[in-house]
């Protein structure tokens, strides 16, 4: 073993589920790679061995920090592939104005909901907007996650649009979490081009995506392809436009009706399509045949008290499936991932395994970062957890709890519960 490099090792653990073996779909979601007291040995923040405790290298412990995770379960650090978490304002009426029926795109179209937040965001400065957010992955961390995509769509101007990939760069370059940018300009249609929705389309294409390519400020564009806000038409338009300068595409598709997001997704290469409550039939054969990441939101259709994604229909016809949370002010204020997990294996009847693979190396393919994150294999940056318990089945029977113990990033202890 080399001197001089920052060594940690963690032994002893009761279980290490490695996810190895690349991004997962279909029947290959249920092989987690459990190792039974296992070990996992880092230098310089990445993952240089991992294997049964019994059969560590000689030396491995020299002058490293040593974490014994006796009765523990490691695992991959959790990637929440979905979020909207830089947003002014809050908007709890509108959660019981749905639960008494008002559906949520008529809130929309009556000018709140999106818009509501649009205006809160739009009156809020870099400086607040980064601490909002800073104190938001502070409790994501606390949760397992290590990376977090997180989407501009509430701005709906150049500057705002702009100031809130600017947040996220800044948060991304301050905290332990990494965060994904994705440009979501087409969440709605502004006030001020009310019923005019394909000019807004076309100042988007014309004068924001060059900016934010400009800047370098995403990784990804996404649009909300909902019946009343961008049709397929549109959707397709601008991700080939966005496509041309380089952002990799995801669609917030099927949520709300079946309107061929899914199909689109397919068609257009998009890297993921979330939501999916309403995916066709024709539309989970297309992402399993193009290999587009299918993301499931639970606690949406759990918030919005809507029937939930066909999960088992789409993992049995070979969809690579990721979960994530959806964290946003309207329809899904939560970024628990373990109330994600509990839906996906209570109400989606994905199993353990299942939920695991989706939580970690599939997030990770769906922010197109599975070759570093995602997994605990050699070579692999060191994003782990360490649960307080002895097997990941307790992270889904421990119902809505947070089983995290520890929190290692780039091979740093970054979170340790105290209680
Ligand atoms: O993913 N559906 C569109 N966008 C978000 C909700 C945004 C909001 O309500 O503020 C979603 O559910
Ligand atoms: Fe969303």
């Amino acid at each position: 073993m080399q001197e001089n490099k920052q060594r940690l090792l963690i032994k002893n653990a009761a279980e290490v589920v490695t996810c190895a073996g690349g991004v997962k779909s279909g029947a290959a979601m249920n092989e987690i790679g459990s190792i039974a007291d296992g070990a996992v040995l880092v230098e310089d923040g990445v993952i240089v061995w991992v294997g049964k405790n019994a059969e560590l290298p000689n030396g491995a412990a020299d002058g490293a920090e040593i974490i014994d995770a006796k009765g523990q379960c490691v695992l991959p650090g959790f990637v929440d592939s979905h979020t909207h978490l830089v947003f002014g304002g809050y908007r709890p009426e509108e959660f019981f104005w749905r639960l008494d029926g008002l559906p949520y795109l008529d809130i929309l179209e009556k000018g709140g909901g999106i818009l509501n937040t649009v205006s809160a965001t739009r009156s809020d400065s870099v400086d607040k907007l980064t601490t909002l957010g800073l104190q938001r992955l502070d409790a994501m961390l606390a949760m397992g996650v290590t990376t977090v995509e997180g989407k501009s769509g509430y701005g709906l101007d150049l500057a705002t649009e702009l100031r809130q990939l600017e947040v996220m760069d800044k948060m991304s370059a301050t905290h332990a979490v990494d965060v994904v940018s994705t440009f979501m300009g087409a969440h709605a249609t502004p006030p001020d081009y009310r019923g005019r929705s394909e000019e807004y389309l076309d100042f988007i294409i014309d004068s924001v995506l060059p900016e934010v390519k400009k800047q370098g400020i995403a990784e990804f564009c996404d649009v909300f392809c909902e019946q009343g806000v961008f049709s397929i038409a549109q959707s397709r338009k601008l991700l080939l436009a966005a496509q041309k300068l380089g952002l990799k595409s995801k669609i917030h598709a099927d949520e709300i009706v079946s309107l061929g997001g899914a199909e689109l997704a397919g068609e257009c290469g998009a890297v993921s399509a979330d939501h999916l409550l309403h995916a066709s039939d024709a539309g989970i054969e297309a992402m399993a045949k193009s290999g587009v990441v299918a993301t499931i939101l639970p606690a949406t259709a759990f918030c919005l008290r809507e029937p939930y994604a066909r999960a088992r229909t789409m993992i049995d016809n070979g969809c690579i499936v990721a979960l994530a949370t959806d964290f946003n002010p309207g329809s899904c204020f939560s970024h628990s991932i373990p109330l994600v997990a509990a839906l996906a294996a209570i109400q989606l009847k994905m199993t353990p395994a299942e939920v695991v693979t989706a939580l970690t190396i599939n997030g990770a393919a769906a922010v197109g970062r599975d070759k570093r994150i995602g997994s605990i294999e050699v070579g692999k940056q060191a994003d782990l957890i360490i649960l307080k318990h002895p097997s990941h089945l307790y992270l889904i029977y421990h119902a809505g709890m947070n089983v995290v113990d520890k929190v290692v990033k780039k091979g740093q202890l970054v979170w340790q519960n105290n209680v």
